[in-house]
């Protein structure tokens, strides 16, 4: 059941990969969360052009395995960053380095995140809880925004917003620092998008359901329920960014937004 569930409501797409090609060919690409999940197979979508990657997250290791992956290929470029983005001393070091080393930034897909499951109940002690999925999941990608828009300027590049279907229904019990968060930077990003695109930067934003990766295995009603596999979504992030869409959202949230505004409003 949950397979025939996959198949209708995550219909799988393909690469556009001409359009790929062609769009991305000696670019330089900033990927936040890339050690893992759906950012490392963003990441691996592009090893087979000749572009510049750069790619970020804690993880040593992990980032070196995904370079070293995507250099076999012998085509993509990648220069990795490990640090934690929510530590503002070393995210300040990383954006002084980007600058240095680039004179412009054609895409930057803002990936890193993290989620947390928590009743209120068992968080009245836990308000580093509400901090760390801000700093992560808000502040951290407004820092590299702001620090980054004149290089995107420079040749019209591209700011693309890996968010969720959340930000787009009432939200759940259990996830309010996750949902917060992440509800902060879309509303935000999409706020200064008006004055950014007349500076020729174009926003994405990708509202995800859910997808099986690290981040949601340890809620463990998640395994019964339907869920895209990283590289479909990978898949979804970039064809929504070649083709410069504003936003991507699965074709059933429309109905999903109508059955929770008339359950919210009865
Ligand atoms: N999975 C879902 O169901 C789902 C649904 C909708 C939207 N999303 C969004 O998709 C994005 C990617 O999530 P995912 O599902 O692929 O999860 P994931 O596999 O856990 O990936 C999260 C990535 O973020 C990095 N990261 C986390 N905290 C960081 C920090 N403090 N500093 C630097 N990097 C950090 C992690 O790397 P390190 O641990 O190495 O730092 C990892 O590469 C997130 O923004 C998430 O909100 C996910």
């Amino acid at each position: 059941m949950k397979n025939v569930l996959e198949t209708i409501l995550f219909p799988k797409t393909r690469l556009h990969e001409r359009q790929v090609e062609q769009r991305i060919h000696n670019k330089t690409i900033v990927i936040t969360g890339a050690s893992s999940g759906i950012g490392k197979e963003i990441a691996l979508k592009f090893a087979n052009i000749t572009c510049q990657l750069v790619l970020v997250a804690r993880n040593r290791e992990r980032l070196d395995d995904v370079k070293r992956l995507i250099e076999r290929k012998q085509k993509a470029k990648v220069s990795v960053y490990s640090l934690d983005l929510r530590d503002e001393a070393e995210r300040i070091c990383f954006l002084q380095a980007i600058h240095e080393e680039n004179e412009s930034i054609d895409l930057f897909v803002s990936n890193a995140g993290l989620s947390i499951r928590r009743s209120i109940y068992q968080s009245l002690d836990r308000l580093h809880d509400v901090q760390r999925t801000i700093n992560i999941n808000y502040e951290a990608p407004v820092a590299i925004v702001m620090s980054l828009l004149p290089l995107l300027e420079k040749n019209g590049g591209q700011i693309v917003n890996v968010s969720t279907i959340n930000c787009q229904l009432p939200p759940m019990a259990h996830f309010s620092a996750y949902q917060a968060s992440k509800s902060a930077f879309d509303t935000w990003l999409r706020s200064v998008t008006p004055e950014i695109r007349k500076r020729g930067v174009n926003v994405t934003s990708i509202y995800l359901p859910l997808v099986r990766t690290q981040m949601i295995a340890p809620t463990k009603q998640y395994n019964r329920m339907p869920a895209m596999s990283p590289e479909q979504a990978a898949i979804k992030v970039i064809n929504a960014t070649m083709k410069q869409k504003a936003r991507f959202e699965p074709w059933w949230l429309k109905f999903a937004k109508l059955y929770s505004s008339r359950k919210v409003s009865m």
